[in-house]
């Protein structure tokens, strides 16, 4: 070995020490208030809270992602153009379709946003009792337009009957979650493609397919075969959930040419996007290995909330999503939430007015672990 190469050999080891050093200081500052070197932002949850409250993947981003994601970040200073084409490419060739077909997002909110202002240009949004309405209560808060309910069916599931018999000319866009956001529940695959194929030649249909992926066949719930096959509907999907890359915010609408034509007038474009986002999307979209982990994770949790909540005289409504939600009984769900953050547990509260229901994300198992070990505690306070 040459003089130089022991030099380098030498110094990066002491910057590999140093840095392993100021690593466990930084883990150190990061639990001590007073410290200095705390980090002045906290970008995921403070150590020792359990954050199940937000539905994200704290497995992700994959190690291919993060390797990425730091290489693209030092060329943050160029504006995004080749690896938005990248990603829609490899999107396109996925599922056999044209790059015109997709469109991509800062997060898949930033699609279902303009797709809600799209659909208010013309009438109201049409969707069951709960689904995951946040973006498209933008045509409220712009007063577009309105989103119309149908009631749920009796075991608390979306009742496509009932909805495609509620699409009249006053609705513009009709909108289901599958899975579903709060239930966790999946539809029937061939109750759903009927009902996509029979709605869109009413109003064109989105189908938020935000937790496709973590379904135990994803190919088989998905309706981008329909979107293929010509019919008006627009499917939604995201990196935010089973990638884990909530925070780097990439999603991606698959629709009819025209209509990501259309929806691009209403806030999606390249404008929206980051090169970080982007590469760690490029590097992580077919990383089954990956996905494959995530998956037994988010299962490996559901198994241990159920058994916790059996052993505790609960139940749950069948979920094939990163969360699960639970039946109270009398309980009400923001005392209960409430409850558990006193635990340092993070959970939801009570959404519209099913008040005797909780909904609690698959984070890390330990944190899983907290709210198995809180959830008697938390209940006896409460009976
Ligand atoms: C059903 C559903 N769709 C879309 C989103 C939006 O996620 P993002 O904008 O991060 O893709 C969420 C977030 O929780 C969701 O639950």
């Amino acid at each position: 070995m040459s003089v130089s190469m022991n030099r380098r050999v030498f110094l990066g080891a002491v910057a590999g020490a140093a840095s392993l050093m100021a690593g466990s200081r930084l883990a150190e500052a990061a639990t001590d208030k007073s410290s200095p070197l705390r980090p002045s932002v906290q970008y995921g949850p403070p150590p020792g809270v359990a954050r199940l409250n937000a539905n994200e993947n704290p497995y992700g981003p994959s190690p291919a992602a993060l390797k990425a994601l730091a290489e693209a970040g030092a060329q943050g200073a160029y504006y995004v153009g080749d690896s938005v084409k990248k990603l829609i490419s490899m999107i396109a060739e996925y599922h056999g379709l044209s790059p015109e077909y997709i469109t991509l997002s800062p997060g898949s909110s930033g699609g279902l946003v303009a797709a809600a202002v799209m659909a208010g240009q013309s009438g109201n949004i049409l969707g069951p009792d709960l689904f995951w309405d946040t973006t498209s209560r933008a045509i409220e808060q712009q007063e577009l337009g309105k989103i119309v309910r149908t009631p749920k069916t009796g075991d608390m599931g979306i009742d496509l009957d009932a909805m495609y018999a509620s699409i009249d000319d006053s609705v513009s866009m009709v909108q289901v979650t599958n899975p579903n956001n709060p239930t966790g529940m999946l539809l029937d695959p061939a109750k759903m493609r009927d009902f996509c194929i029979k709605a869109s030649k009413k109003a064109v249909v989105l189908a938020d397919e935000a937790y496709n992926e973590l379904t135990d066949m994803p190919e088989q719930n998905s309706m981008i075969p329909l979107v293929k096959q010509g019919h008006n509907v627009i499917v939604a999907r995201t990196f935010s959930k089973i990638y884990g890359m909530a925070g780097l915010r990439v999603g991606y609408l698959i629709a009819q040419p025209e209509v990501i034509q259309s929806m691009g007038r209403y806030g999606i474009g390249w404008y929206g996007l980051n090169q970080a986002g982007l590469a760690a999307a490029i590097a992580s979209y077919e990383d089954h290995a990956f996905m494959d982990m995530s998956r037994g994770k988010i299962r490996e949790a559901r198994e241990m909330v159920t058994d916790a909540i059996k052993a505790n005289g609960l139940t749950a409504l069948p979920s094939q999503t990163n969360f699960m939600f639970v039946n109270l009984g009398d309980i009400n769900a923001e005392a209960f939430r409430a409850g558990m953050e006193k635990e340092k547990v993070m959970i939801r509260g009570i959404y519209r007015d099913y008040n005797n229901w909780s909904r609690v994300s698959m984070g890390r198992l330990e944190d899983v672990q907290m709210y198995v070990n809180a959830l008697p505690k938390v209940l006896d306070s409460l009976a």
